[in-house]
């Protein structure tokens, strides 16, 4: 195990190239086990989550193979023995997005329930009515999920929730039914929309994603795709945007789709931070105080959930009261903890988080409790005075490539060292 050690006060300063996005590469990755031949990836972070993914595709049949530091040749398999093993599905919730992949290629799928995790019970009841609505028979049993179907029927299906997951499983599922699927109040992320565009690269018919009416022609089979550029990450992005203004520093962010930022962009000028806008980068520094603010994460085109920890982090040591409601996951907050024990002053109050802005954080050990959880505490360290030390560093692993290094470019005094070493 590692931990990351951090002494606090540097303010960033510098150019960052972000990454290709994580949850559009998880859900591109489960998508080639659809396709009829050869697929080249670029783009692809280098972090656990991924290589997580590509042993599940690796594990129903897929060869994969790297290609230099961010492409990945992906060979499919023409028929699946074995379904994805209980070891690797349990590590990873996105497993769960194999299933639409294989039961609309192969006629079946088997996956074990992914258990809830640190933010959530995270069920799957709208993945399981959609797959229904297709035609495919459900069962449960022993833990495993089993969905099977000789061929899906188009249908109409409604979404309860704009439920990201549940979204990309069912276009998937779409794209090799017999006749036409319309799916609404779908989730519109980025990565949906670029999850279309490559299912559309491999010659499938989807059209309206990014609108709440997905439509897919089903096609009969699928092709191959010789060159697909995965978009950047706007999480990580935003990570790096909320460290440069915890630390007063001026960074210059590469590689990135500005409006895909547009969300949490918004709500940081809100809080007093100079974004200055071009053609596919942004600086972001700041000149004057920041000023306290209210959050609310909802769907895209809303505030993200994925950013709230971080920005509870940064908010911490504003002036004044923010509140900070979250709306998308039940237990999203389990970061207070450790921001307290770093001097934060946050109240929970069901959804709603209230934190009083303090005059500073000091450094000490805290733990990481789950990925963008690690991250906010990553962004407490590099303003808290002193040193501060964090554990469970492999749940910030899962989500972020080499992020001690990028933040070390940035000049942040900041070590990842192997835990029990002084
Ligand atoms: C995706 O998770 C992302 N993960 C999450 O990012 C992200 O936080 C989330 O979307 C919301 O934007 C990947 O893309 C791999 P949901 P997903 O289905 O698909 C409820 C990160 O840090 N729900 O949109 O699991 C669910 O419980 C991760 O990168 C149902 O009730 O999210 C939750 O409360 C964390 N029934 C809400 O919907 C269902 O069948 C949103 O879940 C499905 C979901």
């Amino acid at each position: 195990m590692h931990k990351l050690i951090i002494k606090g006060g540097s303010p960033l300063k510098g150019k960052i190239k972000i990454g290709g996005a994580k949850n559009a590469a998880l859900a591109i990755l489960s998508a080639t086990v659809m396709a009829g031949d050869v697929v080249l990836l670029e783009n692809i972070p280098d972090i656990n989550d991924v290589k997580v993914m590509i042993k599940l595709i690796e594990s129903v049949g897929a060869e994969v193979e790297w290609q230099g530091e961010d492409a990945v040749r992906i060979t499919p398999p023409d028929a699946i023995a074995e379904m994805p093993p209980y070891h690797l599905s349990k590590q990873l919730r996105a497993s769960n997005l194999m299933m639409g992949p294989l039961l609309t290629r192969f006629g079946k799928a088997e996956i074990p329930l992914p258990g809830g995790c640190n933010i959530g019970v995270r069920p799957m009841d709208l993945h399981f009515k959609g797959f229904a609505g297709l035609g495919a028979e459900i069962s449960l049993d022993k833990g495993c999920v089993r969905a099977h179907c000789r061929k899906l029927r188009g249908a109409r299906i409604y979404l309860d929730f704009p439920s990201v997951g549940a979204t990309e499983n069912l276009m998937m599922a779409a794209c090799l039914a017999q006749g036409q699927t319309v799916l609404e109040n779908v989730a519109k992320e980025p990565e949906i929309v670029d999850l279309a565009s490559f299912l559309n690269c491999l010659g499938a018919k989807v059209r309206g994603a990014g609108t709440d009416v997905i439509k897919v022609a089903g096609v009969r089979s699928l092709g191959g795709c010789l060159r697909y550029p995965v978009i950047p990450d706007r999480i990580e992005a935003g990570t790096f945007m909320v460290a440069a203004a915890a630390t007063k520093g001026d960074i210059q962010l590469e590689n990135i789709i500005p409006l895909h930022l547009e969300p949490f962009r918004a709500k940081l000028r809100e809080a007093g931070v100079d974004i200055i806008e071009g053609e596919d980068c942004l600086r972001v520094k700041v000149s004057g105080s920041l000023k306290a603010i209210d959050i609310k994460t909802l769907p895209y085109p809303g505030f993200p959930t994925d950013m709230q920890s971080q920005m509870m982090a940064l908010l911490s040591t504003v002036s004044g009261t923010s509140l900070i409601t979250e709306n998308i996951f039940e237990n999203r907050f389990q970061v207070v903890d450790e921001l307290k024990r770093m001097g934060a002053k946050i109240k929970v109050e069901g959804r709603i988080a209230i934190i009083e802005g303090s005059e500073g954080l000091y450094g000490t050990q805290v733990k990481a409790t789950d990925l963008r959880a690690g991250a906010a505490l990553v962004v407490a360290g590099l303003m808290a005075r002193g040193t501060t030390e964090i554990t469970n560093t492999n749940y910030i692993l899962r989500g972020y490539h080499e992020i001690e290094k990028k933040l070390r470019q940035l000049g942040a005094d900041i070590t990842m060292v192997k835990n029990g070493a002084s």
